[in-house]
């Protein structure tokens, strides 16, 4: 049993927050545990809390339609949240809900060491880097700790937003670009740079 699987039991057995009390199932990350990338959401929602799997509702199927145009598939890639079990009526997590469900994003990161983390929303951004208007940053790259970072839109704000999805295409092939360059040992420049 490899280490995502560990993370996978722990997060389906989990109680340390109130919102085990509230889900119907937790919804540990899935994808390519060698891949180069993970991207990271708020939390579950509806769809995701029914099936167990992120990403699988509407917003699932912009951030698909996204990769899909960069020649990506979920497959190839991995893809978790902030919190893993769905808040109550979709209310975005609470700072104790997302300290508590941090340690699990942690691990994940620590095995796949992706060679860059994307950041989908302002809920992922706060957490992560304590970032906040997305949408003026969306499109950089952050570096902090040695770990490169890029800020993109949440896909569930490209649902109403039609604008909003061709700017999340345009980030996800910029994203690929980069990791292009990262595989080919080319150094990219962080657009910031923040300091622990
Ligand atoms: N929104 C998220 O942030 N994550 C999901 O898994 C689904 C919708
Ligand atoms: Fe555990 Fe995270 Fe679910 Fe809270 S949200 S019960 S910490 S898996």
């Amino acid at each position: 049993m490899n280490s995502l699987e560990t993370i996978r039991k722990k997060v389906i057995e989990c109680t340390k927050c109130e919102l085990c009390k509230t889900r119907t199932n937790s919804v540990p990350g899935k994808g390519n545990f060698q891949s180069d990338v993970i991207f990271v959401g708020e939390a579950p929602g509806r769809n995701e809390d029914k099936y167990g799997e992120p990403f699988v509702g509407a917003a699932g199927k912009r951030l698909s339609a996204a990769l899909e145009d960069a020649g990506m598939s979920r497959d190839q890639v991995y893809i978790t949240n902030v919190v893993k079990c769905r808040p109550p009526n979709n209310r975005v997590p609470n700072s104790d809900e997302r300290n508590t469900c941090q340690e699990y994003l942690k691990e994940e990161i620590s095995i796949i060491k992706p060679k860059i983390i994307c950041i989908l929303g302002n809920t992922a951004f706060n957490s992560i880097l304590g970032g906040s208007e997305i949408t003026k940053f969306r499109g950089k790259v952050v570096r902090k700790d040695n770990q490169m970072y890029f800020l993109t839109v949440h896909p569930a704000a490209t649902i109403y937003n039609q604008e909003l999805i061709n700017v999340l295409k345009g980030d996800i092939k910029k994203l690929f670009d980069l990791i292009t360059e990262l595989k080919n040992d080319k150094e990219i420049s962080a657009d910031i740079e923040y300091s622990s």
